[in-house]
């Protein structure tokens, strides 16, 4: 009997989505009323070039061992070091920021909040970007918010969050004297010359095919201009879709800027499908100040549900 009501509850809701839609009456986030959403906060630091590969270097980070024997880096520095280390990696203390940018704060907040309605899940995130120099890195925007998105398909995020995407030899990184943007590690294989190489096409096709590759969304913003949305995956590259499924709404009032994410549940080509039971891994990053690459905050990974689970976030319909 419930079940049966709350069925209806949700093709209702759907049905209200859509006649709003196509009266104009709103942007599709409309559908959700926010103010009976529990938000979380995220925090976001500053990770200058800490790639997988540093902090998986013998010595070098002292989380690693306990890492490799199953503690997730949300484990130990979730919610509690986003700031310090933040605050100490964008000022170049140690030798891992060679180009600080002068006045750079250290780790951004947001206030996020996650709902579902028949058709879409909704992610919003509410932040203050502060007061951020502008870098002149990306002439378009000034400011970029993104979020990962896996269900599983690549083993390393889900325990490390973006970082499983985050290596050396990535354009701005230690080694990243190309244009190399974010991988997988599935998407490479031991060259003959016992280095890495790509993996071949067929072989990349067969890894989308799977699911092994990472999904992202990204709002791109201007202050009073209307948000620009995009998405795409990451697998041997990070390659952007031509017509994003994604849809992004954005407003900013008194510097916060509340940014909305809508993305149909069901799944197709580089979407991964949302189901209800199902845990998703997501990460957050913003880039603030016109900045580009990796001169962004980030945040370690969370755990994001449907209708049902214990994880951080779990998209309910209201
Ligand atoms: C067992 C706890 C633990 C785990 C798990 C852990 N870390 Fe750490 N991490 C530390 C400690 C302690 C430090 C500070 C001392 C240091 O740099 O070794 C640190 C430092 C860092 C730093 C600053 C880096 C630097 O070189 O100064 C970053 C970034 C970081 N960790 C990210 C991660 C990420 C990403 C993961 C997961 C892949 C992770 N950590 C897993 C304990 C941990």
């Amino acid at each position: 009997m419930s079940l049966r009501i709350s069925r209806k509850i949700l093709s209702s809701l759907g049905i209200l989505a859509l006649g709003a839609a196509s009266l104009g009456m709103g942007q599709p986030a409309a559908a959700v009323d926010w103010a009976k959403v529990p938000a979380k906060k995220i925090m976001m630091m500053y990770p200058a070039q800490v790639s997988w590969d540093r902090l998986m270097t013998p010595g070098r980070h002292s989380g690693r061992n306990k890492w490799i024997a199953g503690k997730n880096c949300l484990a130990c520095h979730g919610n509690i070091d986003e700031h310090p280390l933040g605050d100490s990696l964008v000022h170049g203390e140690k030798f891992i920021e060679p180009t600080p940018i002068e006045g750079k704060p250290g780790a951004v907040d947001a206030q996020v909040k996650v709902a579902r309605d028949a058709e879409n899940l909704y992610v919003r995130l509410e932040f203050d970007p502060l007061k951020q120099p502008d870098a002149g890195m990306d002439k378009d925007f000034e400011t970029k918010v993104t979020m990962m998105l896996d269900d599983a398909g690549v083993p390393e995020m889900t325990r490390a969050g973006c970082w499983a995407a985050c290596h050396d030899d990535v354009v701005s990184m230690p080694r990243g004297g190309n244009e190399n943007t974010k991988y997988t590690f599935e998407s490479r294989k031991v060259a003959e010359s016992g280095g890495i190489a790509i993996k071949d096409a067929a072989e990349l096709e067969k890894l989308k095919g799977e699911g092994k590759y990472l999904e992202y969304w990204q709002a791109r913003l201007n202050p009073g201009k209307k948000a620009v949305a995009a998405d795409g995956i990451v697998l041997e590259k990070r390659a952007e879709n031509k017509d994003p499924a994604v849809k992004v709404d954005a407003t900013q009032a008194k510097g916060i800027w509340t940014v909305t994410f809508t993305r149909k549940l069901a799944g197709s080509g580089g979407h991964k499908a949302l189901v209800a039971g199902k845990t998703y891994t997501v990460g957050f990053a913003i880039h603030a100040g016109h900045t580009a690459k990796r001169f962004h905050y980030v945040s370690f990974e969370r755990t994001l549900s449907i209708d049902t689970g214990s994880g951080d976030f779990v998209a309910m319909a209201n």
